[in-house]
């Protein structure tokens, strides 16, 4: 599994968890910055994250900024995207289970690093359970291509 990883200033710190338990989970990963605490627009970030999940140049994406909320409305412009905002292990679970999420985004000022870390590694665990939640999805793609 190939995963794109970035944040804003508001996530750095949460990045560089995160960016520890994949290498702990073994999981290979692309970190798209930024390289500094220097104040930056949380879009600039999240388009590359967003843009290599949707053309397949990777599997997954996590964004992380203050709230996840810049960073998921940014993702979810670009088609493909289904990136859901999760601050919970349930929903991480559900999300991929349901909605058969592609990028996770999360806010470092919401959470801490342990709940993030478990949220992470239940939702890079999960499949999609296709079926129902498909032709739901399918609905989401016909609103996108409409
Ligand atoms: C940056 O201050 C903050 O607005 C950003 O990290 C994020 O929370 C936006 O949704």
């Amino acid at each position: 599994m190939k995963i794109a990883i970035s944040s804003d200033h508001g996530g750095n710190n949460l990045r560089q968890e995160i960016m520890q338990l994949l290498e702990e989970l073994g999981l290979s990963y692309e970190d798209f910055g930024p390289k500094s605490n220097d104040s930056v627009d949380f879009p600039d970030f999240a388009m590359p994250v967003a843009e290599g999940v949707a053309n397949g140049s990777f599997d997954r994406g996590i964004l992380i900024c203050g709230t996840g909320i810049g960073m998921s409305i940014a993702a979810n412009k670009v088609k493909g995207i289904r990136c859901a905002l999760v601050h919970d292990v349930f929903s991480a679970k559900a999300t991929r289970n349901h909605n058969d999420s592609n990028i996770i985004a999360m806010g470092e000022r919401v959470i801490g690093a342990g709940l993030a870390r478990e949220i992470v590694s239940t939702w890079l665990a999960q499949d999609f359970e296709g079926g129902r939640h498909l032709r739901r999805v399918e609905k989401i793609t016909e609103i996108e291509n409409a």
